[in-house]
């Protein structure tokens, strides 16, 4: 981008998020919107939402971390071009660590059956090279991005996904009240709502085994109680029934998670019946 793409405003006043900044003086937790910087097919799915921020003159805000959490890290960042004051959204951006500090407790177990396409690779993740550390983290952040196009695409509430890049997804920001919406572990919800939500927990469940995948982590603190409606999120262990041999495991496993939550919050649920109607949907 040069200079002429961005035009100095003639307008004085305080600093805002839409107050002109000058082509090379971005402030310190700011960029230039990584939009155009990738690859179309690292670019959220078709139809998009209208408050996706493409323009080319957007800049990028960091807003400060949401959640650090064993594998990422989940800060909110603002996109938003300071020439049209309605482009402006605030993001969630999960970027996952690549080195050292983190506990690379989803490992094996999850991936296997599933097959990586470059052998180098492949060595560099056994080595534990620096290089290794880097590829498996973008191994993990590409493979949630492939569960939340594929969740999105199948109407599985999940966060929209807008873009990958490396190690970086950003994605809807899931709110309540206009604040980050609360974990269901969190939430003491009316009956009416409890069992509103256990329908939209079963349903979400359905549609991913009738598409041959489970969670994989699914629990309380992976779901988003966003007021009447819930948001699945944290995929990067997304199971291939077929493929993984423990894949039946892993979805038992979520379904007496999430049953035993329901059950102490007051509305019973028979994980093993829950996981048994799954299992008879899945062929
Ligand atoms: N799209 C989103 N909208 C709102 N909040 C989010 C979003 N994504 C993540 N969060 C918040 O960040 C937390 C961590 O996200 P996530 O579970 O995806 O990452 P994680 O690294 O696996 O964390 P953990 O190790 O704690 O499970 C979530 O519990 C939630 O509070
Ligand atoms: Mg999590």
């Amino acid at each position: 981008m040069t200079p002429e793409h961005n035009p100095a405003p003639q307008h004085s006043g305080a600093p805002d998020p839409f107050t002109f900044v000058p082509y090379d003086d971005l402030a310190d937790g700011q960029r230039w919107s990584t939009w155009l910087d990738v690859e179309p097919l690292c670019r959220g799915p078709e139809p998009r939402p209208g408050w996706v921020v493409t323009g080319s003159g957007a800049i990028d805000t960091e807003l400060g971390i949401l959640k650090t959490g064993k594998e990422a890290d989940v800060s909110l960042l603002q996109r938003a071009d300071p020439r049209r004051p309605e482009e402006s959204v605030v993001m969630a951006a999960k970027r996952y660590r690549s080195p050292e500090h983190r506990s690379f407790h989803r490992s094996a177990a999850y991936t296997e059956g599933r097959s990586m396409r470059r052998s180098r690779d492949q060595r560099a993740i056994k080595r534990k090279s620096t290089f290794g550390r880097q590829v498996a983290a973008g191994e993990w952040a590409v493979s949630e991005w492939n569960a939340l196009v594929r969740c999105w695409q199948l109407g599985v509430p999940v966060p929209y996904p807008v873009q990958i890049d490396g190690t970086e997804i950003l994605m809807e920001w899931i709110t309540a009240e206009e604040e980050t919406a609360p974990r269901l572990i969190q939430v003491r919800p009316a009956p009416a709502l409890l069992a509103s939500y256990l329908e939209q927990v079963r349903d979400a469940l359905i549609t991913l085994v009738r598409d041959g995948v489970a969670h994989g982590d699914l629990s309380p603190y992976n779901v988003l109680a966003a007021g009447e409606r819930l948001v699945l999120i944290d995929m990067p262990q997304v199971v291939d029934l077929a493929g993984n041999p423990q894949g039946f495991d892993y979805l038992r496993r979520d379904c007496l998670v999430m049953s035993d939550w329901f059950t102490r919050r007051g509305l019973p649920v028979d994980g093993e019946a829950l996981f048994a109607d799954l299992v008879a949907q899945a062929w």
